[in-house]
């Protein structure tokens, strides 16, 4: 048992740096996840790199990296041991089942790492992250990766930066040799050289050889003058490193890489170490801040429910908010005011992955036969009771009518719909105007109608017809009279969102475009996420 005193909880949220990695499919985010973990205490080798096709998805590779190394994985977050830190990298699917639980996952972190391809730079889904975090304030770390190979200039993929999404990079190193001849990086805080060194597959982290500027020079010649001029004209236009820039969200620190051939990687967790914010007081509801050390407390930032309908099992995934978590404590439910007791789920969980036995501010938890819980409800054990604000709502992508296939089950189906509305499974609007009140669900990914349409059949034995609505563009239309203005267009509507949004949806951007043409006081706007988070 780990006596919980203030000093001790304050000592351990401390050495917690929590952050999820965003990234577009492909620009490396498992390959980075795997490099990471190979500096972790624990951890000799990577092993081997997978190949995409033996691929299962990131939750089973962390798995059996959970089974090979021993470090402690829920399927949302691995958290092992760097020096004396204790690193928690959530996870944020991004590949099929990207849907609104990604960006949940923005909700419990304290920092991000953008991860960009070289070759590609900003990516759309890296943009939606993206947009999150700046939304939520998140400070977030760019590292380019894939600079093994053939990529783009480094000075273009920074003005990409400032000029896409308004972000000032900070570099911290340069890259020496153009993209695809690499030979190492230049360190912009020392103006040492770090020399590149492949090793065989990046099976063990790259040995680190640093040469003063002179024998640099002496090298590598015109490269190294180079890197030298470029990295000054961006220190030169604003890049000059600042930690509360970083901090203020409104510029971020560049760092240059290989994920693959573990380069730049014991650079990017130093970097977080020593930079990236601790956890810190979380304001609840009345935005009062809620001491890291006060009485233990979480909010849930994700459920998952099993797809597998031999387990209807529920797993909830909280994040300590203050205080300390032991297995076996009974919390309280704060939105429904009862007890909820962790041991036995606790054991259940143990059996089948790792036992969380204790977690501090910044952990995440994993919550097993949690149907009781929701995702933005908030636990916490004892008096004083505290209420974290619930998560928001993020601007659909997928829209489909939903329609009972079984009209004798329609109470149930029904049922049904006002409950994965309640978990946040998938957003349900409707209008006057379609009538019997048929709901439209409403979706970041489709996977989560995938999700809804199997609980419907599994959980209510209410299987569900979906009619896929075209709608690709989706704005607030922040005045309810001019309803009639989108509802009139044909290849648009206005449809109610449950807690009283009225989202805009067009067919394309180009309906909206000359929509708006015509009607110059049609009051739209971009929504990124609503609520009170
Ligand atoms: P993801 O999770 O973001 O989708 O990306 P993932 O790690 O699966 O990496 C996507 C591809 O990019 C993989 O290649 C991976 O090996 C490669 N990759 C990752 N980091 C680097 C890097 O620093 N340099 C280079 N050159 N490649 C990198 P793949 O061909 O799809 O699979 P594999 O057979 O190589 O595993």
């Amino acid at each position: 048992m780990v006596p919980s005193t203030s000093s001790n909880v304050a000592a351990e949220a401390g050495r917690r740096r929590t952050f999820a990695v965003i990234s577009h499919p492909d620009a490396g985010k498992s390959t980075l996840t795997e490099a990471l973990a190979l500096h972790a205490e624990v951890i000799s080798e990577a092993g081997a790199v997978h190949g995409k096709s033996g691929r299962r998805g990131v939750v089973s590779d962390w798995l059996e990296m959970e089974r090979s190394r021993g470090i402690s994985i829920t399927s949302a977050a691995l958290q092992f041991a760097y020096g004396d830190a204790v690193i928690n990298l959530l996870d944020t699917p991004g590949h099929a089942d990207f849907s609104e639980d990604t960006y949940r996952v923005l909700s419990a972190v304290d920092s991000a790492v953008m991860l960009l391809d070289a070759a590609k730079g900003l990516e759309p889904q890296t943009l939606k992250l993206f947009d999150v975090c700046r939304y939520r304030g998140i400070p977030v770390i760019t590292f380019i990766n894939k600079w093994d190979r053939p990529g783009r200039e480094v000075l273009e993929l920074c003005d990409e930066l400032t000029e896409r999404i308004g972000l000032q990079p900070m570099p911290l190193t340069w890259p020496v040799g153009v993209a695809g001849q690499f030979r190492g990086v230049l360190d912009l805080v020392d103006g040492s050289f770090v020399r590149y060194t492949r090793t065989a597959g990046g099976a063990t982290a790259a040995p680190e050889e640093r040469l003063d500027p002179g024998r640099a020079e002496e090298e590598l010649g015109a490269e190294w003058v180079s890197a030298s001029e470029e990295s000054e004209l961006i220190t030169a236009a604003g890049g000059e490193f600042d930690a509360a820039r970083f901090l203020d969200a409104s510029a971020t620190p560049v760092l240059f890489g290989a994920a693959v051939l573990n380069f730049g990687v014991r650079h990017l967790l130093d970097l977080l170490v020593e930079l990236a914010p601790r956890p810190s007081a979380r304001l609840d509801v009345d935005e009062r801040p809620r001491a890291l050390d006060a009485p233990f407390s979480a909010f849930v930032f994700k459920v998952q429910t099993g797809m597998d309908p031999a387990h209807r099992d529920q797993v909830a995934f909280a994040r300590v908010c203050s205080g300390v978590f032991e297995r076996g404590m009974v919390v309280t439910n704060a939105s429904t005011a009862r007890p909820f007791a962790t041991k036995y789920a606790q054991q259940v969980f143990g059996q089948q992955r790792s036992t969380v036995e204790t977690a501090y501010p910044g952990d995440v938890i994993g919550l097993v036969n949690a149907s009781a819980l929701r995702v933005g409800d908030t636990l916490h054990d004892g008096k004083p009771a505290v209420r974290f604000p619930g998560l928001p709502s993020f601007a659909p992508a997928h829209f489909a009518v939903a329609r009972p296939a079984d009209l004798s089950r329609a109470k149930q189906f029904r049922k049904g719909i006002e409950q994965l509305e309640s978990e946040g499974v998938v957003q349900v609007l409707r209008s006057d105007r379609r009538g019997d009140g048929t709901p439209v669900v409403a979706a970041v990914g489709p996977m989560q109608f995938e999700v809804a349409a199997h609980r419907l059949d599994a959980e209510f034995k209410s299987p569900v017809k979906l009619d896929h609505l075209p709608y690709t563009t989706v704005r607030r239309l922040t005045d309810p009279a001019q309803r009639s203005v989108v509802d009139s267009g044909g290849r648009s509507e206005v449809l109610t969102r449950t807690d009283g949004t009225e989202l805009a949806l067009f067919v394309d951007d180009m309906t909206m475009r000359i929509m708006l043409r015509r009607n110059p006081d049609l009051a739209l706007e971009p929504l990124v996420a609503e609520g009170s988070a």
